[in-house]
């Protein structure tokens, strides 16, 4: 598995997924292997696997390992029990349930197949939503380029890149496709407090990419803008609403009002598989909150607050849509001139 091409495979035998545990990045490069079911739950819930198209590669072909053990009947039961269960893993990024869905309905509609037959469908659904994924990444950097001129720099929030997706990444995406092209773009990336997903993974693929970036904590976005220092915003999400609301990692919310209030633009990358369509606003989407040790001592040699001490600590905010200037999809770019369920439906993205 390279780096630069996703961070989730299915194991060359097909009876394990294999994920390159990003929990350890950027100081070690361990690829691990999941086969039960409590390994796929953990690595979710723990982030060793994380970024929304990434959980949705790791649940597809995670429930055709997991069905190919099925011995109890009936098959469809446990199936979609073990289904629930990965689902309660992560409440916020839609494409777990997505993908864990599309598995489910390719067993119930094949149920009366020879069990072999019926696997062999589940194992191609897992591939087929890699493979789109792939597929909309690059789209989705080919439309970041017309975003950008040679020169700009933009800030990250979090990491929407390679180890998040299949390949490019969403958000991440122009920068990779605009080096291939000898576009040179410089980034600022947030280091993304609790977790520093920015710090660790966003720097590290960009490093590895040779774009220039510069590592800065959350709270001093708001002087680079100020300064003028930022020509715009590209962040991924999560969870879209069918109004264009964006739920993507804590901290995203302040980023795009600070934008509006600088006159930056700002801009979420939005796959087809992170809209919701039954979300029709994002008051309908679901925030995972955390452990407090992640805040307080997590990333510390000592804790940074006493033992006790009250923590507020949720994974995710919605960033409204009228704080939102574009939202970049595989189809095309939305700008606000007709309702964002008008364009998701007249790109066919939505029936
Ligand atoms: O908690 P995480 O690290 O899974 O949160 C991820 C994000 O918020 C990303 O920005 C999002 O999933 C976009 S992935 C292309």
């Amino acid at each position: 598995m390279s780096i630069n091409e996703g961070s989730v495979v299915l194991s060359k035998d097909k009876n394990c997924v294999e994920i390159i545990d990003q929990t350890l990045l950027p100081l070690e490069e361990r690829i691990i292997s999941l086969s039960t079911p409590e390994e796929i739950y953990d690595a979710i819930y723990y982030l060793k696997v994380r970024g929304a198209p990434a959980i949705g590669i790791c649940a597809g072909y995670g429930m055709y390992v997991l069905a190919k053990q099925i011995k109890k009947e009936p098959f469809l039961d446990e199936l979609l029990r073990l289904g629930d269960y990965l689902n309660s893993s992560r409440p916020t990024a839609v494409n777990l349930s997505f993908a864990v869905n599309r598995l489910c309905n390719v067993a119930k509609k094949n149920i009366l197949l020879p069990r072999e037959e019926l696997l062999e469908l589940m194992r191609l659904e897992a591939e087929k939503i890699h493979k789109e994924d792939i597929e909309m990444c690059r789209s989705i950097a080919t439309f970041g380029l017309e975003l950008v001129k040679a020169g700009d720099t933009i800030l990250t929030h979090c990491n929407a890149g390679p180890l998040a997706t299949s390949k490019y990444g969403t958000g991440l995406g122009t920068f990779f496709l605009a080096k291939e092209k000898g576009i040179e773009l410089k980034a600022y990336c947030d280091e993304t407090r609790p977790l520093l997903q920015g710090a660790r993974l966003t720097v590290y693929e960009l490093q590895n990419a040779g774009v220039d970036c510069t590592l800065i904590c959350d709270n001093m976005a708001a002087a680079l803008m100020k300064q003028g220092k930022i020509d715009a915003c590209f962040v991924g999400c999560d969870r879209v609403a069918l109004n264009g609301d964006a739920a993507n990692k804590i901290g995203t919310l302040g980023v795009a009002v600070l934008a509006k209030h600088y006159g930056v633009p700002f801009y979420v990358f939005c796959p087809s598989s992170t809209v919701d369509k039954n979300c029709k606003t994002g008051d309908d989407i679901v925030i995972e909150e955390r452990k407090s040790s992640e805040i307080f001592e997590m990333f510390y040699e000592k804790p940074v607050a006493r033992e006790g001490t009250k923590c507020y600590n949720p994974a995710f905010d919605v960033t409204d849509h009228e704080l939102i200037t574009a939202i970049v999809t595989e189809k095309g770019i939305w700008r606000g001139d007709e309702s964002f369920e008008t364009f998701l439906r007249r790109k066919n993205i939505i029936d």
